[in-house]
This record gives C-alpha cells, structure tokens and sequence, in this order.
C-alpha cells in the first residue's frame, strides 16, 4: 500500500472511517502544500460528521462538499473550463445500504454538484440526469444556482487564454494543466458504505464532454456487501473498465481492499493505457490506495486515527 504518511502504511481503520482523494496526476510542486492541506481538511470534515453519529452517505457529502468549496481541486468552484470558457460539472454518490444513487453531469451554475447528485439520489426516480435538466431539478429542490462566472477563478481564466492562445497560434494542445477530480468513500458507526465524487472533468474539454465522474461504477460505487469506491484520473479510460464496480467486486470476490485497489489500476493501465487512482474502504475497515500517476493527494481518518493523516508524493 502507497503510505499514507512517511513511514506509516495503514491498511485498517476502526469505524467510523473516511478516506478522501483530491486527484491523481499532475501536481506542480508549488501545488503540494494546498493539496495537502485541502484532503486533510476534507477527511476531517467528512469525519466530524461520521463521528457526530452521521450516516456514511453525510460523511462523503460533507468531505466532497469542502473540496469543491477549495479552490485548489478540480471541482466546485476552481474547476478546469471547457473549449469554450466554461465550467460544466460532473458528480455522483451512492448509498451501500439499498445501491441507491444519484449522479449529474454537464451540470452549469452549482457551487455544490454533489449535493445535486444526491438530491437525484433522493428525490428523483432517476439516476443519472444530465445539462438543463439537471439544473432545472437542483434549482426545483432548492440547490443554490450561482452566476456560472463565479466558479471561474482567475488561475484557471489564465490558463484558458494561455491554452486558447496556443490553439489560435496552430501549436499543439499544451500538457492537461490540473490534476483531477475529487471523492470521497466512507464507512460509519453502523457499519455502511457510501461513496462520492465529483469534478470538472477534463481541460479544454468540448461543451457537453462527461466522464467517468458521474457514472455509477466508473467514478464511483458501494454496496455494503462489498464496499465502497471512488476513482480519479483520465474518464475516457476508467469509463471503459468501469473501475470503481470492478474493484468492488474484487471485494466482493475476497480480495483486501489494498488487493482490489492495486489490481484494478494495473487492469487500467493494461487494458487502456490510461492513468488514474482509485480509494476503497471495506465494510470491515480495511482501505485500500492505489494509482499508476506520478502523485495523488490523499487523506484518512478513523476512530483510531482521529487526526487526519494526510499525504502526497514529494
Ligand atoms: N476523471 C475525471 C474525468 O475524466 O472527467
């Protein structure tokens, strides 16, 4: 297992217990301090939560809530923009206790996707809504619609010009400028899982793109029989394996969750080529890490590890 710490490699925690991820795969190192100390104040949020007695369904919502809230993450606001300047989001989560799920995508003027997401989990018939639709639900149950050019940040405005600059100027599509999505999986008190994710997807995508994110089994999925999941790392690629789904179902078949998590990377790497990282807890307690990308930010926190453990590669 990756370390969660230097020196500390943690394969159990006793419940409640979170595990947060703000992304696998290119981090500048400027960029390092704010990530960790962005999944480190996730996990604790998601915690806090865990251990005020609420469900794992309120532990991933809250973490996954602070890091689209950080401007440092690909999600919420800070979020990478389209071809054409935009944010559009993508978001899911899903509860082991009765694989209920909710999940948008291509989702303009919400600060908090993955609260939309759960509210199609729980108020909808549907799973999977999408664009206008999907807005008009959220604004219809009362999610917050903000103007879309608050979620821009000058950082990411900048690097559009700069991407756009290159595009006009006939040079090749410059290197992906952000690392990924966000997610978080849980375990509570009352031994359920739930897992979340949420993102802007890709740079300089094309208006309408969705990726694995959203996709119940690809960027995220739990069953209390199993365990929980949620992915980072190119869509095109998870989408095709369906990551989270198949490393729950190594789970399922027996394996540790730090076995189901390396194998579904490798199958990822093997079969597509594709690069990402996975997070797993089971509903034993047991975590699992693993990513094929230079970096991912990552944290933990359990009953036995109240503190967050926070981590990314040097
Ligand atoms: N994994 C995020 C995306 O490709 O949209």
């Amino acid at each position: 297992m990756p370390p969660l710490a230097p020196g500390v490699i943690i394969c159990r925690a006793m419940p409640p217990a979170i595990v947060v991820h703000g992304g696998a795969g290119i981090y500048g190192d400027e960029a390092l301090p704010e990530a960790v100390a962005g999944v480190a104040a996730a996990a604790a949020a998601g915690f806090a939560r865990l251990r005020a007695g609420g469900s794992a369904v309120e532990g991933v919502l809250a973490a996954v809530r602070a890091l689209e809230d950080d401007l440092a993450f690909n999600a919420g606001t800070g979020a990478v923009l389209t071809s054409e300047g935009t944010v559009e989001h993508d978001a899911s989560l899903m509860d082991g206790r009765d694989l209920s799920a909710g999940a948008v995508g291509a989702l303009v003027g919400f600060k908090n996707p993955v609260a939309a997401a759960d509210e199609v989990r729980r108020a909808s018939p549907h799973v999977f809504m999408v664009g206008e639709g999907a807005a008009r639900f959220a604004r219809e149950r009362g999610l917050e619609q903000v103007d879309p050019a608050a979620l821009v940040t000058p950082k990411q405005r900048a690097k559009w010009l700069a991407e756009r600059e290159r595009r006009l100027a006939g040079l090749a599509a410059g290197a992906p400028l952000k690392h990924g999505t966000v997610g978080a999986v849980a375990l509570d008190a009352q031994g359920h899982v739930a897992a979340a994710t949420s993102t802007g997807g890709t740079f300089f995508k094309l208006p309408g793109r969705v990726g694995d994110s959203p996709v119940i089994g690809a960027g995220s999925y739990a069953d209390d029989a199993a365990g929980a999941a949620s992915a980072t790392g190119q869509g095109e690629a998870i989408l095709r394996v369906t990551l989270t789904r198949a490393a729950v179902d190594r789970m399922r078949a027996g394996a540790s969750a730090q076995r189901a998590a390396e194998d579904s990377i490798e199958e990822l790497s093997l079969r597509t080529g594709g690069e990402g990282g996975i997070i797993l807890v089971s509903p034993r307690g047991e975590l699992g890490i693993a990513f094929n990308t230079r970096r991912m930010s990552r944290a933990f926190c359990g009953l036995d590890h109240p503190t967050p453990v926070a981590l990314i590669e040097r």
